[in-house]
């Protein structure tokens, strides 16, 4: 999504993370936004306010109080002239004031005269953001509607290890494009399945496929981007959890269906997990040994997700989509498929060898429905994952 000629007011609370605020109005920049900083007084003890006001081309608002600023930009205004309110770091302390509604700064002046949409990022220690007070904060700015992007885990500049970190600008710059598109799906729910299941043989050995989860996790993202409420299923993947969905972790087929039959009732479905068709008839609990004869391996049906939920008596989605993966045959196969699960649409891909299908980063689709199969160019999975949530804004529209 472009961000050019979009206005953000980037507010820059008082932690050690202030200084990725930096290359963020960088990127902001190079991308066409136009960035109006609010340091808090803290803020200002860790960045300049002569670097950002040199990195933003823009004054640098810090003083509540300040005749000048008042007169040339009243604080209302301020907080009205931007598309977007980001708040990076966004600390224990200016979450808690921006829950209880306090405006004792500019800041938090702002953020509580703003009509605009406003997405935090928080960074602190973690001990601070799993203290009970900061979790409430948490949940009272969520239910009012701010997008809440973060914290990452990992090493913190305190020296502890978790929950804290101010997530990367990639990833914020990915949240502040989601949160300026068109929202076309907003009030819609959706559910999308996503990697491969994992079957256990025993405690050490499973049964696998090469999903990576790239199709299904680029599926959700855009289902949210274009403003739906996103629950993602997946299965074991080392894709990051997509900006804005709900992820629920699973390894077998049996939790993928019950993780699916709770995220019910939802308006759209969408099925791109690789789902193991058969498990191990028997799970031994303690690890099988070597010597004498190979074990042989018994085999039960595992439930077929996709047909369940297209099927189900009473909460069937309004729009449930199949994927078929096919080594040949693609499209009768995939027509006969769609027939047998009783989804509305089917998008068939081959994953023949040498097609990269699996694990890639492209797919060719051919997408099926009671019409008929229409034909997509090869596509990198993002596309094909834009192109299918354009094709299901039409079909809701
Ligand atoms: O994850 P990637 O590496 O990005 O690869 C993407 C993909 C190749 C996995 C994806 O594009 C894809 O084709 N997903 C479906 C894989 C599959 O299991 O296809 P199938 O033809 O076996 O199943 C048909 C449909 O039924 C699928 O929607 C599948 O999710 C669903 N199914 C299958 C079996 C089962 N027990 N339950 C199901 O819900």
């Amino acid at each position: 999504m472009s961000l050019q000629g979009r206005r953000i007011l980037l507010i820059v609370g008082g932690g050690i993370a202030a200084y990725k605020c930096l290359e963020l109005i960088r990127r902001l920049r190079d991308r066409g936004c136009a960035v109006r900083t609010v340091a808090t007084k803290a803020a200002t003890e860790f960045v300049t306010p002569l670097s950002l006001a040199s990195l933003s081309e823009d004054k640098v608002y810090t003083e509540l109080f300040s005749l000048t600023d008042e007169s040339e930009m009243g604080h209302i205004r301020l907080s009205r002239e931007a598309d977007l309110i980001v708040v990076a770091p966004a600390t224990a302390d200016l979450m808690a004031r921006m829950a209880a509604g306090m405006a004792n700064d500019l800041a938090s002046t702002v953020l509580l005269a703003t009509d605009k949409p406003v997405l935090i990022a928080p960074s602190m220690n973690v001990q601070m953001w799993q203290h009970a007070a900061t979790q409430a904060n948490r949940a009272t700015l969520a239910a009012r509607g701010i997008t809440i992007v973060g914290p990452a885990a990992g090493d913190l500049a305190c020296g502890e290890v978790g929950s804290g970190r101010l997530v990367e600008v990639p990833e914020l710059i990915q949240a502040i494009e989601t949160a300026l598109s068109p929202r076309p799906l907003a009030g819609r729910t959706a559910l999308v399945t996503s990697g491969p299941t994992w079957e256990p043989i025993d405690p050490v050995r499973l049964i696998a496929n090469r999903s990576s989860g790239k199709q299904g996790h680029a599926i959700a993202a855009a289902l949210a981007r274009a403003g739906a409420a996103v629950t993602l299923v997946s299965g074991p993947t080392a894709e990051p959890d997509p900006v804005g969905v709900t992820v629920q972790r699973i390894e077998t087929a049996a939790e993928m269906l019950a993780a699916c039959q709770q995220a019910l009732p939802v308006d759209i479905a969408v099925f791109a997990a690789a789902v193991a068709d058969w498990r191990a008839d028997t799970v031994s609990t303690q690890k099988l040994k070597k010597g004498g004869e190979p074990p042989t391996l018994t085999f039960a049906p595992n439930p077929d997700i996709l047909a369940t939920i297209a099927q189900h008596p009473t909460s069937r989605p309004r729009l449930v989509i199949g994927f078929a993966a096919e080594t040949e045959a693609v499209v009768e196969q995939a027509t006969a498929k769609r027939l047998r699960k009783g989804c509305d649409w089917i998008l068939a891909n081959d994953v023949g060898l040498g097609t990269g299908t699996f694990g890639g980063d492209a797919n060719t689709i051919h997408l099926i429905d009671a019409d008929g199969a229409e034909a997509w160019p090869r596509l990198a999975k993002v596309e094909v994952a834009t192109r299918l949530v354009d094709r299901i804004i039409a079909a809701l529209a």
